[in-house]
């Protein structure tokens, strides 16, 4: 097999338009914009209107990225969608984003591994292209959480928003890929989950529907805990295996869950706050495109130089985590969208 460097070079977001801001949760629960915003560092969130299924908005992320990297869809060799949020139970989400690509025949399959799924796919993505098999996949992180939150329970409402982030992946000579360090345990998966709609509980009910047993579950400390911890192992894990020392970091671009992890992962690897990348603030957790989505702004503000070296890093649901150690390489535009036509 032919082995070859890769490098991102076409990168994309797009949210949906409607927005929940904090004083509209104040108006559906017993909640504050002060306690969200200590909290969590929310202040709103896009949510994505009842029509509009996340293959759309996933395909104006994806046309975004495709219009960046200055390609056409036709050049792609496989779509990657990384989502807990799908059309459908199956076919896979990505199916039908190659499909309204105008690329059917592309390989194109589903990553689920809830928030950890854009560290997952850029492991895989990656590891497709340098191995030979692919020279260019578009790995999306897609998701419509607010189709499975429980609007009536205060500790996840506040958290979730909708979104899609995409890249392309293509071969190149110069190797961006430095490392990655994934990790699963499923030893407890209630304490982030959907308990009814897969096969461990049996059909879904009336009853189920009524007691909202088909929305997010989540032990909020618990997995705060975890990810406080698996950040910083997972950072160090990457940053060691790269080669890279904590200092030589020029971007920290982390999964957006809660802003107060946030800043202990950053502290522990001591990055100045300018280069921590946060839009928690406008976005709240993304899930799967929170990584993609604060990479697309970073690329369009400018911010990012030949070189620079990025450490992606998350964690969710499973439970799962994963760390990325990325140099930048290439002169990319992003392209985004908040209020295309999707949402
Ligand atoms: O992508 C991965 C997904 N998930 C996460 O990353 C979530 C990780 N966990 C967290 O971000 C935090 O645990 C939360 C933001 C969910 C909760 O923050 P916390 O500081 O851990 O609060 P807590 O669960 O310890 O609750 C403290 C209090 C409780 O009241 P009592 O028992 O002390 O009277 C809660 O009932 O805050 C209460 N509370 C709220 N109060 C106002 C919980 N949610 C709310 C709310 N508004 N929305």
């Amino acid at each position: 097999m032919n082995q070859s460097g890769v490098r991102i070079a076409g990168v994309g977001h797009h949210v949906p338009k409607g927005i929940l801001t904090n004083a509209d949760l104040e108006r559906m629960l017993d909640t504050s914009d002060e306690w969200i915003t200590t909290r969590t560092g929310m202040k709103e969130r896009h949510v994505a209107t009842v029509d509009v299924p996340t293959s759309d908005i996933a395909l104006v992320a994806a046309r975004n990225a495709i219009a960046s990297a200055g390609i056409e869809a036709k050049d792609l060799d496989c779509v990657i969608v990384a989502t807990v949020t799908p059309d459908y139970q199956f076919p896979a989400t990505a199916c039908i984003v190659g499909a309204k690509l105008g690329i059917p025949g592309v390989p194109a399959f589903d990553i689920s591994i809830a928030c950890s799924g854009f560290i997952y796919g850029l492991t895989v993505a990656s590891s497709l292209v340098r191995t030979g098999v692919f020279k260019r996949v578009l790995l999306i992180g897609a998701e419509e959480l607010s189709r499975i939150i429980n609007y009536d329970d205060r500790s996840t409402a506040i958290l979730f928003g909708d979104g899609a982030g995409a890249v392309v992946i293509e071969s190149s000579e110069h190797d961006s890929f430095l490392s990655s360090e994934l990790g699963a345990d499923g030893s407890n998966p209630k304490n982030l989950y959907v308990e009814v709609g897969g096969t461990a509980a049996g059909p879904i009910s009336a009853e189920d529907i009524a007691t909202k047993r088909n929305k997010v579950v989540m032990n909020g400390r618990e997995v705060f805990r975890f990810a406080v911890t698996k950040m910083i192992e997972a950072t160090n894990i990457a940053l060691e295996r790269a080669n890279v020392a904590p200092r030589d970091v020029t971007w920290l671009i982390p999964h957006q869950a809660n802003r107060r992890i946030i800043d202990a992962a950053a502290k522990h690897l001591d990055m100045p706050p300018e280069r921590v990348v946060i839009n928690i603030d406008r976005y709240g957790n993304t899930s799967a495109a929170s990584i993609p989505i604060a990479l697309s702004e970073t690329v369009a503000a400018g911010k990012l130089k030949d070189g620079d070296v990025i450490l992606f890093v998350g964690f969710g649901g499973g439970l799962s985590w994963g760390a990325v150690a990325w140099r930048w390489n290439g002169d990319v535009k992003a392209a985004f969208s908040t209020n295309g036509k999707a949402g």
